[in-house]
């Protein structure tokens, strides 16, 4: 039976990077029997735009009914004034919490071809594979009490909580240390134990977990010290695990490493391994509709699809190929742009992958 893929572009740079994994994906479909198929709906600020709800109930529906979601990016300047419910970024954060979306999943993986294109000296970065596992959707993104309340003097007062269940901290530890099975077998919690107690029963929790997994290492870090061991020798990490907030933060600073967002996939995976997948990097706004955003982390985002959602481990593989071979060939959008090489669009770089792909022998 053919697996069924929700397509949600999205807001900003949504809709065109969108558009190239799509073309990805007909390709496999075409020379490789890829049995998927493609449903659209809407979320985020065009969703508002059209319905008055950044996640409509028909978005929801599709997205309990499908296998897999492919989701481009949301949010954006023109829906800023918006209160806090009808954001962009409730779409996403319904869709994370409504379908149970609880392990994030965001490599930063460095590709020797962009080794120069990093902020940091090529031998600090060269070689860096990181695994971050984030927890998305518990911690204070959904804590409650939360809001802003007025005070007897009258004076105003924000507050949320930050809240983790043991059962919560046990299932994304064991995803943590699953994965790092499969990798070097070493796992970093990311906590703030020193200051907060629920960090701290994270902490206690993760130890608990690491029993079960007596094959994998895993050692403690401070958050504000994982910041700075990130950008100062990152290669001394192999799966990171942390809360919904750190993970946030600090894998947008592991992104940086890799020398450009524009390259990053993601996975968020229920259970069952049902996932969205998404670019980490955001709408991109200032470049939207002009032909300039790089594909290729929403291009990997399928990658992962395959690898985590569909079972097709070997197209995966395939895709990551292509993508390697397009920069081999020394194809770049200008965020990656370096001496040399050659300067291409959003449509340009997702036909060379398509390309790349091939057919079946
Ligand atoms: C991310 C984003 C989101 C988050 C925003 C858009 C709500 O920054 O996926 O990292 O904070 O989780
Ligand atoms: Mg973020």
């Amino acid at each position: 039976m053919s697996k069924k893929i929700l397509v949600l572009p999205g807001d900003g740079i949504g809709p065109e990077i969108v558009a190239q994994a799509i073309k990805v994906l007909q390709a496999l479909q075409r020379n490789f029997g890829l049995d998927v198929e493609l449903e659209h709906g809407l979320v985020g600020g065009s969703a508002y735009d059209a319905v008055g709800n950044p996640l409509p109930q028909e978005t929801l529906v599709l997205a309990h009914e499908s296998d897999a979601i492919l989701l481009g990016a949301v949010g954006g300047p023109k829906w800023e004034p918006l209160d806090i419910a009808l954001r962009p970024e409730k779409g996403l954060l319904g869709l994370r919490s409504e379908l149970e979306l609880f392990a994030n999943l965001r490599p930063a993986l460095l590709y020797p071809q962009l080794a120069g294109a990093s902020t940091l000296r090529p031998e600090v970065v060269s070689g860096l594979d990181i695994m971050i596992v984030r927890e998305l959707t518990g911690g204070i993104y959904f804590g409650r009490p939360r809001g802003v309340r007025k005070l007897e003097t009258g004076e105003r007062e924000g507050f949320n909580t930050l809240v983790y269940r043991e059962s919560e901290v046990e299932r994304i530890g064991r995803v943590a240390f699953e994965i790092a099975r499969k990798r070097d077998r070493r796992v970093c919690s990311v906590d703030k134990a020193n200051v907060l107690e629920c960090t701290e029963l994270w902490r206690e929790v993760m130890q608990r977990v690491a029993g079960e997994y007596p094959d994998v290492e895993l050692n403690h870090m401070y958050v504000d010290n994982a910041a700075m061991q990130l950008v100062k020798w990152p290669k001394q990490f192999d799966v990171m695990v942390t809360t919904n907030m750190f993970g946030d933060i600090l894998s947008d600073a592991a992104a940086m490493l890799t020398g450009s967002i524009g390259m990053l996939p993601s996975a968020s995976l229920d259970q069952d391994r049902k996932g969205m997948y998404e670019p980490i990097h955001g709408s991109a706004p200032d470049i939207a509709g002009k032909g300039v955003a790089n594909p290729l982390a929403t291009i990997l985002s399928v990658a992962m699809m395959l690898r985590y959602s569909l079972e097709e481990p070997e197209m995966a593989e395939r895709l990551e190929r292509a993508v390697h071979q397009v920069l081999n060939d020394g194809l770049r959008t200008p965020d990656i742009l370096s001496e040399g090489m050659r300067e291409v669009g959003t449509e340009q770089m997702g036909d060379a992958v398509t390309a790349a792909i091939g057919e079946a022998a």
